[in-house]
């Protein structure tokens, strides 16, 4: 039995009859399609297991290849059956380990991902797919609410995705787990007490677990022993999770699936921090997905470059909006470096190297054998320092929009809202 507070969530995210017999029409014409045009098809996915979210927009459908055909010609049929099959759609071409085409279908985000369908070896990622599909088929759909109730669980706090932006869990992930422990409830009662290293092997199909040593969250796939379907979950994420079911187990509350939106006062909030704001251009045509890792990796390029210069840098954040903006929050504990540094030389008995630090640096002293002598910096402040960094960032599709970004200090901070708003409750 549901609990009362289970079932009023679940009124808002099952999906309704009407979207479910709509995509029905939706897939099944386009299947036809697929098979007139001599290929076989198969949805797979939430949309074919029922666990998808009231709302959700996208439907997955796969068309299996033979497994003799060439990789060449594999990629050159299925882009053309994709554009044929999703011709009035606006087909366009996506670029993932294989091609797929994509399609908008009344609302719909239609994939169709050419695959291999085989049963004991897996050559590209999209072929575990139609695997998932047939191992979790009967064995989800009396459990399919206690899906929808973790998906929207980690939806609602920021962990659902197997993404760069999110690096959560993914949706068939969370069908495991509640396959694994059972039910909603179940799941959360054992994350409140996962330890750092959590390993789930729910077929037991390994005894040793080392190759997967430095992933902190490990779930075994049941179709595919050699890979980690949790992969994608940082220790933030996981660390995440197991403090929000702590919560959750003290206190089952509504907020946990559908969170009030905050007012929050960014000028009290950050009252007397400082706060330094690199904003820059979303780059032209390119893939969320290249862009959010990208941009973290340059959060912490720009992070670790500030503390070689002596800054103290007590958080970096980033985000985009997908769109026009990408930021890069960087917290600090100046703005403002003192004009000279502590510069360390080398030590007394070093007869050569002292004798040249010193003529060097008239201004030295001793701290028991090693000598140092103050140095002046030719750059204070944060802002003069980020420029530098600008001119050279690592390379990525960044580089260009970093180039010309605007770097903001100050209150100014503050009309940056979007950016600061993550950056506060993250
Ligand atoms: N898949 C996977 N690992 C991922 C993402 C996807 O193995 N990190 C496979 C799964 O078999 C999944 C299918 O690709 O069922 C479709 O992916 P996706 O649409 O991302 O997930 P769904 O399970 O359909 O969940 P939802 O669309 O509801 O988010
Ligand atoms: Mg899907």
């Amino acid at each position: 039995m549901m609990s009362t507070l289970f079932e009023e969530v679940l009124k808002k995210i099952r999906p309704k009859a009407t979207e479910v017999e709509k995509a029905r029409q939706i897939s099944d014409l386009l299947c036809s399609g697929i098979l007139l045009e001599g290929f076989e098809p198969v949805v797979v996915g939430s949309r074919s297991r029922g666990t998808f979210i009231s709302g959700s927009r996208d439907l997955d459908i796969f068309v299996y290849f033979p497994e003799t055909m060439a990789r060449n010609e594999f990629e050159a049929k299925s882009i053309q059956l994709g554009k044929r099959v999703l011709k009035k759609h606006n087909p366009t071409v996506h670029y993932a380990e294989h091609p797929y085409v994509k399609g908008n279908v009344e609302g719909l985000d239609v994939e169709i991902v050419p695959c291999y369908h085989m049963k004991d070896k897996i050559i590209s990622a999209v072929d575990r797919s139609p695997l998932h599909d047939e191992y979790l088929k009967d064995k989800i759909a009396k459990k399919r609410d206690d899906v929808l109730l973790l998906k929207q669980f980690l939806r609602n706090n920021n962990l659902y995705g197997a993404n760069t932006k999110t690096h959560g869990f993914s949706g068939v992930l969370c069908e495991v787990l509640v396959l694994h422990y059972g039910s909603f409830l179940n799941v959360i009662t054992a994350a409140q007490g996962w330890k750092s290293k959590v390993i789930i092997d729910h077929e037991k199909t390994r005894d040793r677990y080392l190759k997967f040593e430095n992933e902190p969250l490990v779930v075994i796939d049941p179709v595919d022993k050699e890979r980690n379907m949790a992969s994608a979950v940082s220790m933030q994420s996981l660390a995440k999770f197991v403090m929000m079911s702590q919560q959750f187990m003290k206190n089952q509350n509504i907020e946990f699936f559908f969170r009030k939106p905050e007012k929050i006062d960014l000028k009290k909030a950050l009252a007397g921090r400082h706060i330094t704001i690199v904003k820059f251009s979303y780059p032209t045509g390119v893939i969320e997905e290249i862009v959010w890792g990208q941009l973290e990796r340059l959060s912490g390029y720009f992070a670790k470059q500030l503390e070689i210069q002596d800054f103290r840098v007590y958080r970096n954040f980033h985000y985009t909006d997908e769109q026009k903006n990408c930021w890069v929050v960087l917290e600090t504990d100046t703005t403002k470096l003192s004009k000279f540094k502590k510069h360390r030389g080398p030590r007394v008995f070093d007869d050569e190297h002292v004798k040249n630090f010193i003529a060097r640096n008239p201004n030295y002293w001793l701290e028991n054998e090693v000598l140092f002598a103050w140095k002046k910096r030719d750059k204070q402040k944060i802002e003069d320092l980020i420029s530098e960094l600008l001119l050279t960032p690592t390379p990525s599709h960044l580089s260009g929009p970093v180039k010309k970004a605007k770097i903001i200090t100050g209150n100014d901070v503050l009309k940056e809202k979007a950016v600061l708003e993550q950056y506060v409750i993250s």
